[in-house]
């Protein structure tokens, strides 16, 4: 826990901004324990100590490797006592409030959903919480391809004949004979839709494609990035019905969103009821996509097939069903993929001050910290008047602002300022102004990008300064 200090508690100390023009002043910069106040070298040869990476969970080694042994501790919760931890880094645990400590400045899930970690806590303490979109889409996306044949071509009924035949000792007697109960179709040359074009649907289009599909595609909110990825001949539609009318194959991959003008139940009686009546219904997705119903009497009436991975207790046993445990993202490279996105995005933050993949801050990319400059950051509730009183206190401390990003998501605003060092000699000191800004109404945290990684670190929890 950092230590505490009132914000009426302020010793008042000497800026030292005495304007001699030397190019390396020193940097005075945040405070390890209550009250203690650290000076820095000069920022051309500052050595940034360690960060501590506190983990829940066993994260793959793949992801523990990118953090480098000369600025990272990894500390596994449990094995050894945590301290300051900097950031979190967790898998399945189901993070409670109280395990983050003030001195926390980040949280990353390897993983795609962020359920079991209290996402609105966090963004009122002024934490980005992390995950790693798209790090299990090619784990996806082979389970797709692989449904593609097993709706092609009776493989799990003919494994399990085989084995029943094997049993009774008949297995090389009638293998040849019952092959006819088996027979399949080619998917070179059919058409496959593909419903929602993200990280999962794009790949399988363009896989698919390569295969030597015909694709149709159907994603209202096609992001620029999977566009890219797309293949060059797929037929973009205006509805999931148009999509699905010619279709051969249907893949759905799009998120699983409750209540009105969500997905429950997107797959319902009114589009199953424009697929051709052998088309086979892929869903890697979620299975609360799918009308179970309306999917059983297709399922009963005509030569089609439904393959998923999500438990159904109505279509699990169906004849013209492959229905497998949740296996789409459970392979190694996937939780290698996630636990080196997660841990890239940590260190964007705790390093340079960069976003990407939050869940609940704006994606911010910064150009890089001008020579001889000093980075700071501060969050804010997202309301009006915040960035002048923040740029004024700035100038209220006699230091010259070069570069400022302020991007806002919901309620939170991230504001990144670079400070000009240049014309200062002797000392720059930031612990007034960090205070200052800290203290202002609505700023929820800042924090300072030069110091070891304990200090420069500043909260306002309801009114009381931590640091
Ligand atoms: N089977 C598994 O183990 C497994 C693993 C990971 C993800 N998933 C599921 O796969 C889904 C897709 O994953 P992703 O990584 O590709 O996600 P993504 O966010 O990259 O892509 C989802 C796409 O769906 C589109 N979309 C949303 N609503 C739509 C609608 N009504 N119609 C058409 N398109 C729509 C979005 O615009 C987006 O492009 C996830 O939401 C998740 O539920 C399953």
């Amino acid at each position: 826990m950092l230590g505490r200090l009132t914000a009426t508690n302020t010793r008042r100390q000497a800026v030292a901004c005495a304007r001699a023009f030397s190019s390396k002043p020193t940097i005075e910069v945040g405070h390890r324990d209550a009250g203690e106040w650290k000076t820095y070298g000069d920022i051309e040869n500052y050595n940034p100590g360690k960060f501590t990476i506190q983990t829940f969970n066993k994260i793959s080694p793949q992801g523990l490797k990118r953090f480098e042994e000369e600025k990272y501790d990894i500390r596994a919760t449990g094995e050894e006592a945590v301290g300051n931890a900097h950031a979190i880094l967790l898998r399945s645990h189901k993070l409670q409030e109280e395990e983050i400590m003030h001195c926390v400045r980040a949280i990353a899930r390897c993983g795609a959903g962020t359920n079991n970690v209290p996402v609105a806590r966090c963004s009122e303490l002024g934490v980005p919480v992390f995950n790693t979109p798209g790090a299990n889409a090619n784990a996806v996306k082979e389970l797709v391809i692989a449904g593609l044949f097993l709706g092609s071509r009776r493989v799990i009924d003919g494994i399990n004949h085989m084995k029943d035949l094997g049993a009774q000792g008949l297995a090389k007697e009638r293998v040849e004979k019952d092959k006819s109960m088996f027979g399949g179709r080619e998917i070179m040359g059919k058409t496959l839709a593909v419903i929602g074009l993200g990280h999962i649907g794009a790949s399988t289009a363009r896989d698919a494609a390569a295969l030597g599909m015909d694709i149709v595609g159907y994603d209202p909110g096609l992001s620029i990035d999977s566009a890219l990825k797309l293949p060059k001949d797929i037929e973009l539609k205006d509805s999931i019905g148009a999509a699905v009318a010619n279709a051969d194959y249907i893949s759905i991959n799009i998120p699983y969103i409750k209540g009105e003008n969500g997905t429950h139940g997107i797959i319902g009686k009114d589009i199953i009821e424009q697929f051709k009546s052998d088309a086979v219904l892929l869903n890697f997705a979620r299975g609360e996509l799918v009308d179970s119903e309306a999917m059983k009497e297709f399922l009963d009436n005509g030569d089609g097939r439904y393959v998923s991975d999500f438990p159904d207790d109505l279509l699990w046993d169906h004849k013209n069903a492959v229905i497998l445990p949740h296996l789409g993202a459970s392979t190694e490279e996937a939780e290698d993929a996630a636990a080196a996105m997660a841990a890239d995005t940590i260190k964007a933050y705790l390093e340079d001050g960069t976003i990407v993949n939050s869940v609940n801050f704006p994606a911010v990319s910064l150009p890089a910290r001008p020579e001889g400059s000093i980075r700071m950051s501060v969050i804010n509730k997202n309301q009006p008047g915040m960035l002048s009183k923040i740029t004024e206190a700035f100038a209220d401390a006699d230091l010259n602002i070069v570069q400022q990003i302020n991007q806002s998501r919901g309620d939170v605003a991230y504001n990144v300022v670079d400070i000009d060092t240049s014309g200062h000699s002797d000392v720059v000191s930031f612990k007034e102004v960090q205070e200052k800004i800290t203290m202002l109404d609505g700023v929820l945290s800042s924090r300072i990008l030069y110091g070891l990684p304990g200090t420069g670190y500043a909260k306002n929890i309801d009114g009381s300064y931590f640091v």
